[in-house]
Parts: C-alpha cells; structure tokens; sequence
C-alpha cells in the first residue's frame, strides 16, 4: 500500500531545526513515505493545512518565546485564521534553551493552535532543549512507527 503525503515544515534561526527536518525527511523518505515534502515553514499558508492529513513541524524558539523570522508570518497568520483542521494530524519537535524564560514558547503556541483549530497531535509535543539531536532521535523512533500504524490502520 502506498503512504499518503507527509508534509514536513521547519522554522528556524541558525540552521538547527532545518538540519532536524532534513533527517526526518530523509528517513521518511527510506521507510517508504514517496510523497514526503520538506519545506520553509514560510512557503505554508495556514489555510493550506486544512488540505493536508499528516504533517510534521521542527521549529525553533527565539526573543522570548517568540517563532524565528521566518516563522512570524505564518504564526501571525494562524492565530487569526478560522479553520476546521479536524482532517489534520501532527507531530511538533521544538528546539530551545532551558535557560529562556520562555523554553521552547513558540512550539507551545503552534501546539496550542493546531488543537484548537481541531487538529489531532500524533504524539504529544516534545521540547527539546540544547542536546536536540540526541531529542530528534528518540522522537524520530517513536514517531515513524506511530504514522506507520495510522497509515496501516
Ligand atoms: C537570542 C536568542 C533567543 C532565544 N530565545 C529562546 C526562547 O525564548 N526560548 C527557548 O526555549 N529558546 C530560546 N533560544 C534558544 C534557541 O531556540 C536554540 O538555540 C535553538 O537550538 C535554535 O534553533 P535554530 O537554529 O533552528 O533557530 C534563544 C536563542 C537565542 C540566541
């Protein structure tokens, strides 16, 4: 059977969050996932997700618990945005640092918005803090069995 698209987004700063997706999309890429897209959280129109069934967000926090530039749009877009998001299912890894007030502030909101919204978490949001890597793996291996069996289900 053949997997549906897996759209997966990136919002970043420095380059952390983009590394993160690229391997994500790599390895969905290798488990089979042909329609996997990778793109800028910025090329996403919010409106845009009410089309989509799975899709993945590695997005990082900065100022104080604000999205990275090239995020503000898109965030500014999605809290006013009215959408019925109940066909859409999502995982979210942060990147931040503990020693911010605000850790890992602007996963939180999207979370928070996508559910309000009437989208579904695959698994709960995970916050990584400065060893991400080490974050990405463990969340990696959770996550592709889950939409692995969403898919088979
Ligand atoms: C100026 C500055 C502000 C930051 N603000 C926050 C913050 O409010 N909350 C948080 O959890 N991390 C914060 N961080 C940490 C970054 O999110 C972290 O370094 C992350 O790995 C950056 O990923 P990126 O390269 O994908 O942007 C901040 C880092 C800097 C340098």
């Amino acid at each position: 059977m053949s997997k549906p698209a897996l759209s997966i987004f990136y919002a970043t700063e420095t380059g952390n969050a983009e590394s993160l997706a690229h391997q994500a999309h790599e390895r969905a890429v290798a488990e089979g996932w042909s329609a996997a897209t990778l793109q800028n959280i910025s090329r996403l129109k919010p409106a845009d997700l009410a089309t989509y069934t799975l899709a993945l967000f590695v997005v990082s926090t900065w100022g104080d618990g604000e999205p990275p530039s090239d995020a503000t749009d898109f965030h500014y877009d999605l809290e006013k945005a009215q959408l019925d998001l109940s066909g859409l299912r999502y995982a979210i890894l942060g990147l931040g640092d503990r020693d911010y007030s605000d850790f890992n502030g602007f996963a939180r909101k999207l979370d928070e918005r996508l559910t309000a919204l009437g989208a579904t978490p695959v698994l709960p949001r995970t916050e990584a803090d400065l060893d991400f890597e080490d974050t990405y793996t463990a969340w990696a291996d959770r996550l592709f069995p889950l939409i692995g069996e969403i898919v088979a289900a």
